[in-house]
């Protein structure tokens, strides 16, 4: 699961999982521990040379897509033309890693043509090019989408599989043992950009209360990391609530995830927003057998809820028949 991606000749296909953080989002920025999992909702790219450079049949892609433009200069630094296409079952600005998905797939399809890559240097690279897309965050995403499975990063013990450096700090990754649980993620339908939601919470958490705020997030992300180990639902519930409240107080929550959470309640042991909030989706724990009931409680609350468990492979390249 920690193996290279190998050298490749074009036209490659490379797939990558989006992500679900458990606990921890937001505070991973200032250090705080985030347990996270890989979700097995996929992007796929196909790279294959062209007479010109596009994405989805986009030629101006690299204009106007940060997240492209980013992988192209950092994997493809001579700029040969390139035809992309992306295909995703990830809803877009949900929370749900959509953009580090799309590219660990594409840095993985371009350094394989380049010569391979090993994976700590592809999860230094994808959250290198996140961060220039973005300007800000953390490398929770894209260590997720690079290394499949469910993983905490900035906690635990043990060896870590890869250390990301960031300008202002580093994020040690390490593995969790995958509980078996299924989850179900509901879509607000209500689009959010991960860098405002970062910057609000970041100027919230300098206010006089923010220092307490951040050592309670760092408290219950470390607790919640136990009862994971533990495969103790019923903690994992009670902290995914007091992790939700944090969340509401530093701003994040946003009246559409209130709606789906109550909405979700009945069929639930605990939920809360996953991802960087204000819209974006919300994770929750189902009660046993109650998944289907959960799924359409949330339907009727306007949500588009997925059915997921950890996916644990992290980006790979696959076969893909459109591309011989
Ligand atoms: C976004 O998926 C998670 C945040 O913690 C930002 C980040 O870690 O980059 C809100």
């Amino acid at each position: 699961m920690n193996d290279a991606i190998p050298p490749g000749t074009l036209p490659l296909s490379a797939r990558a999982p989006g992500k679900c953080i458990v606990f921890g989002e937001h505070a991973v920025v200032h250090g705080a521990p985030e347990v996270v999992f890989a979700v097995d909702l996929h992007t796929q790219v196909l790279v294959r040379p062209a007479a010109a450079m596009s994405l989805n049949g986009d030629r101006e892609a690299t204009d106007r897509n940060p997240y492209f433009r980013a992988a192209v200069e950092r994997c493809w630094p001579d700029g040969s033309p390139l035809e992309v296409r992306a295909v995703s079952r990830i809803p877009r600005a949900a929370g749900l890693g959509s953009s580090a998905a799309f590219v660990a797939a594409l840095a993985a399809a371009l350094r394989s043509a380049r010569g391979g890559v090993g994976r700590a240097e592809l999860a230094q690279l994808s959250y290198e090019i996140e961060r220039t897309a973005q300007g800000v965050g953390s490398a929770g995403d894209t260590t997720a989408a690079v290394g499949g499975g469910y993983l905490v990063v900035n906690g635990g013990d043990g060896p870590a599989i890869w250390t990301v450096n960031g300008p202002e700090q580093r994020w040690e990754a390490r593995r969790i043992a995958d509980p078996g649980w299924v989850w179900v993620v509901c879509f607000s339908g209500i689009p959010r950009s991960t860098a405002s939601a970062v910057r609000a919470v970041t100027a919230r958490l300098e206010r006089p209360d923010g220092p307490r705020l951040l050592d309670e997030f760092k408290g219950v992300a470390a607790a919640g990391l136990r009862a994971i180990e533990q495969e103790d639902r019923r903690s994992v519930a009670e902290l995914l609530s007091r992790n939700q409240e944090l969340l509401r107080t530093v701003g994040v929550s946003h009246p559409r995830l209130e709606a789906l959470l109550e909405a979700a309640a009945p069929a639930a042991e605990g939920a809360k927003l996953t991802g960087a909030g204000a819209g974006g989706s919300i994770l929750v724990l189902p009660q046993p057998g109650k998944e289907a009931e959960l799924v359409r409680r949330l339907a009727r609350a306007g949500g588009l809820a997925y059915v997921v468990r950890a996916a644990p492979e992290g980006v790979a390249l696959v076969e893909d028949r459109a591309s011989s």
